[in-house]
């Protein structure tokens, strides 16, 4: 008996850690299946683009790869080779049949709701010899069908307890592209969590959109807050580091907060998106929080745990700001003080209310303002990082870097640190003299016991 080669796929990841984690789900159903991972285009028998619609230029990159992608379809056509292109992710969802009047080589175009299919969407799609659009929100818990076991790539494990958000922000595409919130039930969470461990993780990212919204099914049945959460998966031996992302200022609950006092493994870094020290454009944004309340939150935080690192994204040229607006962004960064920061030009989003909001701001002084805000913002996280040097701080090691005998790992602050060491390191918790601090990453040397 010959055995065939297996099927081999290419999958590209766009976008958030959500995605990262969807993309890790698909892999291992895959894997399941019988397919190997391939990093070339050309010997991929599937194709899988995991998008992302946050932002137009996001958004426009998937249809430049699906040109590409198309030409080495139509190569490997010509050797007799079929190929099955699918996209999946928050541009399928928020665009679906579209996708396939664009690219017509697109054979499948699948939401993030309906991952559990993939495997027999894609056989589908090898008989249908026509494209197929799946883009429903069936209700049902598309995790509970990925019953393929986890893996972990690395000891920092993304793990996802909710998803979608029911928050509107404006500007944001979200709540459309993924839907209303939804929350794990913490049985399954603490299952998989355990599952990851046993698998070598040594942290764990709670992952959600509106993360601190959580409100998962409890054992007893009642719900369970982000907090209680976290405080049941500090009980997993052998799990030493908890990390949670994204919340919203206004579901930043008083336990929560006192969770970072009072659990050590929950990790001193939190991201906290603001996107403006405006109180007229946060009213715009709909973001149902002032500048002063955030203000407020973050010195409730730090009266918790007053080591804190705080992160935040940041939207510039929002439609209506005026330079006055864009100074009391940079006012509030001053006032807060974070340790780093993601910042993006408004990009108007189809279907969102502010895109059709009067008073667009010029591509030209969003680029202005953007610089401005950066280099605050850039000052502030090498600030962050100086205040680190000559200390001694634990680093979970992640991987090995690019130099021979270096490791890369990160503080609890999630500083990204680099250290020469013998032996292997990846997976283990060290402390290290931080002797070099720069903005992107520190440098250090074990210490001696
Ligand atoms: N334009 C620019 N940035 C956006 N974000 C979300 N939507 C938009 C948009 N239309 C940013 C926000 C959010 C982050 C994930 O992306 O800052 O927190
Ligand atoms: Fe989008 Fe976050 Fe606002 Fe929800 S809270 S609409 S995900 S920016």
């Amino acid at each position: 008996m010959t055995q065939s080669e297996p099927k081999a796929y290419y999958l590209k990841t766009f976008g958030c850690q959500m995605n990262v984690y969807d993309s890790e789900r698909m892999a291992e159903a895959l894997a399941r299946q019988g397919y190997r991972e391939t990093t070339e285009l050309d010997r991929a028998d599937l194709v899988i683009l995991n998008t992302c619609h946050i932002r137009e230029k996001a958004a426009e990159k998937v249809y430049s790869d699906l040109g590409r992608i198309r030409d080495v379809k139509i190569a490997r056509a010509k050797d007799g080779r079929e190929t099955v292109v699918a996209v999946a992710g928050c541009v399928a969802q928020a665009e679906g049949e579209e996708i396939t009047t664009r690219q017509p080589a697109v054979d499948l175009v699948i939401g993030p709701q309906s991952y559990h299919r993939l495997p027999e969407l894609i056989a589908r799609t090898t008989t249908a010899r026509t494209h197929i659009v799946e883009t429903e929100f069936p209700g049902e818990e598309k995790f509970a069908r990925m019953k393929a076991p986890r893996r972990v790539s690395s000891p920092s494990a993304f793990l996802t307890v909710q998803e979608g958000c029911d928050k509107f922000c404006t500007f944001c595409v979200v709540p459309y592209t993924r839907g209303a919130e939804f929350s794990r039930p913490v049985a399954k969470i603490d299952a998989e969590a355990r599952e990851l461990v046993e698998a070598g993780a040594r942290e764990i990212v709670l992952l959600g959109q509106n993360v601190n919204a959580y409100h998962g099914e409890d054992l007893r049945g009642r719900s369970a807050s982000l907090a209680d959460l976290i405080a049941r998966l500090a009980r997993i031996a052998g799990l030493e580091r908890i990390r949670y992302m994204t919340s919203h200022p206004r579901d930043m609950s008083d336990d929560l907060i006192a969770a970072h006092a009072d659990i050590p493994q929950l990790m001193p870094f939190l991201h906290l998106p603001v996107q403006s020290g405006s109180d007229r454009i946060l009213a715009k944004m709909n973001r149902k929080h002032t500048a002063a309340e955030y203000i407020d939150l973050v010195a409730r935080i730090r009266k918790a745990r007053p080591d804190i690192a705080l992160s935040s994204d940041f939207i510039v040229g929002f439609p209506g700001e005026t330079d006055q607006d864009a100074e009391d962004t940079i006012d509030l960064i001053e006032a807060v003080g974070f340790a780093q920061a993601f910042s993006f030009k408004y990009s108007p989003r189809p279907g969102t209310p502010a895109a059709g909001h009067d008073g667009q701001v010029d591509d030209a002084v969003k680029s202005e303002r953007l610089l401005r805000l950066q280099a605050v913002l850039e000052a502030q996280q090498l600030a962050f990082n100086a205040q680190s040097l000559g200390g001694v701080l634990p680093v979970l090691f992640e991987r090995k870097g690019r130099e021979p005998g270096e490791f890369v790992g990160r503080t609890p602050y999630l500083q990204l640190i680099r250290v020469a060491a013998d032996g292997e390191l990846v997976g283990t918790t060290a402390d290290v003299v931080v002797n070099d601090a720069r903005r992107v990453s520190l440098s250090g040397v074990i210490a001696e016991a």
